[in-house]
């Protein structure tokens, strides 16, 4: 299979540290097909030998497992190209064309890697210069909108252009391998499924923690907020994940069908349940790892007046026979006491309590990051104690647990997430991409808490870097009689 990828934005920060590494790393695992042509389009002043220079110097800035050697980056540039464009100009998407045109690729992939707000403008030109013919996909980055209006704004714009099955949205925590084993957990074994509904689960806790604060992001970052960053997609996507009923098919279709049923079974909030079930805190100045950071509001580009949130806790519950009654957690926040990301379903205790002192603990544990594997906590007969006074001895039961490790279990057959979505989105694979209206209905389902935090400034919670978020959020599980991980 031929291809041609041509990266818009080429010369931006999600092009040098996150699409191109994976991209070589996609041709270093010889998974990237042959015969294929890589084009970084931007409008610096740059030529293929220029370009190849300035990539080369930004590799450098990669983990070392995943810096090209010389020889290979010499392999690797030859794909790589760049064409100068001005993304407002007509004129200049003939020439990208004509570029294409030199040969006929049996795919071309366009990844939008520019600001979301260009992508009505640039669909539009594609479409008139004639590159949305059926070989052609378009590949969006997130954020895809601020709101559903401007979210179907974007993807009214982009159906004028494309079929759904062309433009395919990202949401790199779906290329994450701990997703994929939980799909493969979940409908490849019959041993979770009879557990996996209200009858036996108590809850579910995603959280996704970041120790960064907002870097060099602090202006997008303040129109953004956690809600938006993080929740309305990853979160969402990963819930969808964890509560779909089994698909019929492992089509794409059948797969996205059964998440968007999830997004509308999910119990609508209105403004008593956002001020009850949701959190949000702004990190202050505090410690990390022994160094001293910034609060949110001293960063660069951060108004000292901003309300914007970086941290988001909240509880809501999914209205179907399968879960009704059972709390789902979603948390996030930047400058958290750890960057870890995990799903954790928690069993409700045995029905009857036989060993002295036994608390419940089954629960399993599905880790995204920063390792990658399954934990399934279990309690076994650590030894014997007398509790009764008359000498007889009863089994103690301690906490164990049954580790998977999957960097382990398949040392040499790692993918990262953009480097597999990259080498979907070549293949026409749209399992891991999501649908126009999914993306719409975790809008629809999130504007409501939008909508009472613009009234409402006063709910917003400090919390010191270096921590777990304000204690509203440890409270908000514990009114269910439950905890984080971390507090157990
Ligand atoms: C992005 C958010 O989508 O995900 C960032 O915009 C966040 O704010 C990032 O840092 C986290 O991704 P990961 O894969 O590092 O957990």
């Amino acid at each position: 299979m031929s291809f041609d990828l041509v990266f818009l934005g080429g010369t931006g920060d999600l092009t040098w540290r996150k699409l191109m590494p994976s991209l070589f790393q996609a041709w270093r695992h010889g998974k990237l097909p042959a015969n294929g042509r890589i084009l970084a389009v931007a409008r610096d002043d740059k030529d293929d030998a220029s370009y190849r220079q300035w990539l080369h110097e930004r590799l450098q800035e990669a983990d070392s497992a995943k810096r090209p050697s010389e020889d290979e980056f010499l392999r690797f540039s030859a794909l790589v190209h760049y064409l100068r464009m001005d993304l407002s100009q007509a004129a200049d998407y003939i020439r990208l064309k004509a570029w294409l045109d030199t040969r006929s690729a049996d795919t071309t992939v366009i990844y939008l890697a520019t600001s979301p707000h260009l992508f009505p403008s640039i669909c539009q030109q594609l479409g008139a210069c004639g590159l949305n013919h059926d070989r052609v996909r378009v590949v969006l980055e997130k954020p895809l909108g601020h709101d559903l209006a401007s979210a179907q704004e974007i993807n009214q714009a982009v159906r004028a252009v494309f079929s759904e099955r062309q433009a395919l949205r990202i949401d790199h925590y779906l290329g994450k391998p701990s997703v994929q084993n939980l799909m493969a957990l979940r409908f490849g074994n019959v041993l979770f499924e009879p557990l996996w509904r209200r009858e036996s689960i108590a809850n579910i806790q995603i959280t996704l923690a970041e120790n960064m604060g907002v870097g060099t992001r602090g202006d997008f970052y303040n129109r953004t907020g956690a809600l938006r960053d993080m929740i309305q997609n990853h979160a969402l996507q990963l819930l969808t994940m964890v509560a779909m009923e089994p698909p019929s098919s492992a089509d794409a279709d059948a797969i996205r069908d059964e998440k968007l049923k999830v997004l509308r079974s999910l119990k609508p909030f209105d403004p008593a349940s956002v001020s009850r079930d949701v959190v949000r805190g702004q990190y202050r100045a505090g410690n990390m790892a022994g160094q001293a950071v910034k609060g949110y509001l001293e960063e660069d580009k951060v108004p000292s007046d901003s309300h914007t949130e970086t941290f988001v806790a909240l509880r809501c519950e999914v209205q179907n026979w399968r879960w009704a009654g059972v709390p789902f957690y979603l948390r996030t926040g930047k400058r958290m006491a750890d960057r870890h990301a995990d799903i954790v379903v928690n069993f409700k205790p045995t029905p009857h309590p036989i060993f002295p002192g036994a608390q419940n603990a089954n629960k399993l544990v599905i880790k995204l990051q920063p390792e990658d594997g399954l934990q399934l906590h279990l309690l076994a007969a650590k030894g014997t104690v007398s509790s009764d006074g008359t000498g007889a001895l009863q089994e103690m039961l301690s906490p164990v647990s049954l580790d998977l490790d999957f960097d382990k279990a398949f040392p040499t057959e790692r993918v990262g997430a953009y480097e597999r979505m990259l080498l979907d989105a070549l293949a026409g694979r749209l399992n891991l991409f999501v649908r126009s209206d999914e993306q719409e209905q975790a809008w629809r389902w999130v504007e409501p808490i939008l909508e009472s935090w613009r009234h409402d400034h006063n709910g917003l919670r400090p919390y010191a870097a270096g921590t777990w978020g304000p204690p509203a959020a440890s409270a908000l599980v514990a009114r269910d009689g439950f905890a984080w991980p971390e507090e157990t």
